[in-house]
């Protein structure tokens, strides 16, 4: 694979430091001249100047508290990069809080996968250290690190410790949605939730449980590409700091010696991570998200042979939703590095990290925890299969997902009527209608929520159960739809259906009162209508209103380019 960012020509070593990536003035001699007279403005030394450069992404906002402790994480960074005799220079990304990015925070990754890789081309940076933690941040970064192939390591801000109410363990946000469903049930009342608020999520730091941060601090792990035992240290604990000192030492030496990520990544270090993927009961998200991390390499996911690794691998992390722990406990536990030790041969032992050690050194190298349950060995798994499964059939002919390790035991085998709300805000208007004509067993479905349907694939595939039926008791029902679901949710889902509704999908095809029949033992997805009718439906379906009018700047491009689940939902031309 040739490197664009390098504009050396090929015969002679690659430029280093400050001589890398000059800006285009026709003179290269001019354009070095010019970019140390303004550096030196910053009062830099011709020996620091000299020395290899390791950018660090700044991705610090008042409006991300997950990424909350950045700045002494790039402090601590550059401690590293200069005990090991390299020039640290922080530099600014856009950041992206999954409650601060209308419409959704995925409407926003690819556009900082292109910022961070534009950065990281533009400037003379011979690594990177990549700050990362709220949920779509580390994809983009890692998107965006593959693309510009200089060597980077990401290092992770890492969870938020637990909240206490009324003597019980909370975490954002599996139980910010569990006791909003109370609320709406009528057994909190606002008063309790105003508290409650100020107690689900009670540090700086990503969410606790196993949604879709935490997942990517064990999949960078388990790529390799962090540094082992990095991903789950808590957010506000020193060894933080020192995970973020030792990150930057690494990577001094990655500038000088590699690996690329081109060289890092490869077919082993992605199945690696969708093992590790199904024995965390990780978040779905995960999986498109590492879609278009590989996609980004060259290489794509295989959705069969993830689901083939479900049926062999166990559930062994006893984390919420799936199991009943947080983060911490985990770390504490042995972290990642105890988890693949248990998956023995289920890895590519041989597979290479940033540090030059196998997965299966650091796998035998693990911490050892006595009486420790979170993480459970194969024979006393917390789930005997992985925490997902791709199923298909006509409703979801490119594929869909269900995380059953968070699911109703009882309704993995299913089928219902459907009632069939037509957007999100259909779903909104209708859904607490004391009219509504709805039945527990029927099946919610959610349409022209995918990624050009809403657009940008909201986490609004966790339909909340119609008010009636929650004030009756009901706390699950099968649920389908186009979009995504946060990892962090409960319940019978299923998610991002291939192809989306939006781009004439057959979910766009079904009707109030079809019969839906779910199948998770034999992975199906099924609309029990018959051909001739489906093709008489297609003949009169419509596209959303949004698709056909007019867009300008980002949202035009996003409209325009965006792809399907299955291929990660990156934009086409990257
Ligand atoms: Fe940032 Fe959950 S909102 S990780």
């Amino acid at each position: 694979m040739t490197n664009p960012n390098d504009n050396t020509p090929s015969d002679k070593p690659p430029a280093r430091g400050m001589r890398r990536n000059l800006a285009t003035y026709g003179d290269p001699g001019f354009s070095l001249f010019l970019r140390k007279a303004f550096i030196k403005a910053a009062g830099y030394s011709d020996d620091a100047l000299d020395r290899p450069i390791v950018g660090i992404t700044n991705t610090f906002s008042d409006f991300n508290p997950c990424h909350g402790n950045v700045p002494r994480l790039i402090e601590a960074v550059k401690r590293g990069v200069m005990l090991a005799g390299g020039l640290p220079m922080e530099f600014p990304t856009i950041s992206i809080h999954e409650s601060f990015s209308n419409p959704t925070s995925m409407f926003l990754r690819n556009l900082m996968a292109i910022d961070t890789e534009e950065m990281i081309r533009a400037q003379p940076v011979d690594a990177v250290v990549l700050i990362g933690g709220c949920d779509k941040t580390v994809p983009a970064q890692l998107m965006g690190a593959v693309s510009a192939d200089v060597p980077a390591i990401q290092l992770i801000t890492g969870p938020m410790l637990v909240g206490h109410h009324k003597g019980e363990i909370l975490g954002a946000c599996t139980d910010c949605r569990r006791l909003w469903g109370q609320h709406r049930a009528g057994q909190i009342d606002e008063q309790e939730v105003e508290v409650l608020s100020g107690r689900l999520a009670p540090t700086q730091g990503t969410c606790m449980v196993m949604g879709t941060a935490s997942t990517m601090g064990c999949l960078v792990e388990a790529m390799g590409i962090a540094l082992a035992g990095s991903g789950t240290i808590p957010a506000t604990h020193a060894d933080r700091i020192r995970a973020a000192e030792a990150s930057g030492r690494e990577a001094v030496k990655l500038a000088l010696h590699g690996p690329k990520p081109s060289e890092l990544l490869t077919p082993a270090a992605f199945r690696n991570a969708l093992t590790v993927l199904q024995a965390i009961g990780g978040s779905t998200n995960g999986l498109v998200h590492l879609s278009a991390i590989a996609r980004r390499a060259g290489m794509s996911i295989d959705l069969a042979e993830f689901d083939t690794i479900g049926r062999s691998v166990p559930v062994l992390i006893d984390l919420k939703p799936s199991g009943d722990h947080y983060m911490e406990h985990f770390h504490w536990a042995g972290g990642v590095p105890k988890l693949m030790k248990e998956l023995g041969d289920h890895l590519d032992r041989s597979a290479r990290t940033i540090d030059g050690r196998t997965i299966g050194e650091i796998a035998d190298e693990a911490e050892e925890v006595p009486n420790q349950v979170i993480i459970r060995t194969a024979k006393n798994p917390v789930k005997p299969t992985g925490g997902m499964a791709v199923l298909r059939g006509n409703l979801a002919p490119g594929g869909s997902v269900i995380k059953h390790a968070a699911a109703s035991d009882q309704l993995l085998t299913h089928t219902g009527r459907a009632v069939v709300f037509d957007s999100v805000e259909d779903m909104v208007r209708r859904m607490d209608d004391p009219d509504l004509d709805v039945k527990a067993d029927d099946v919610l479905v959610l349409r022209n929520a995918g990624p050009r349907g809403a657009p940008g694939m909201p986490e609004a595939g966790y339909l909340p159960i119609p008010k009636k039926l929650a004030q009756a008791g009901v706390k699950d029902m099968v649920r389908i739809s186009d979009a995504r679901m946060s990892g962090t949710a409960f319940g019978t889902i299923v998610l991002h259906i291939t192809p989306e509704s939006a781009v004439g999908g057959p979910l766009g095809l079904v009707r109030s009162g079809d019969t839906i029949r779910l199948d998770v033992p034999n992975r199906e997805i099924s609309l029990l209508v018959d051909d001739a009718e489906l093709e008489r439906r297609k003949s009169e379906w419509q596209p959303p209103a949004h698709l056909a009018e007019e867009a300008r700047g980002y949202r035009h491009l996003y409209l325009t380019t965006v792809l399907q689940a299955d291929e990660g939902c990156d934009f086409d031309f990257c």
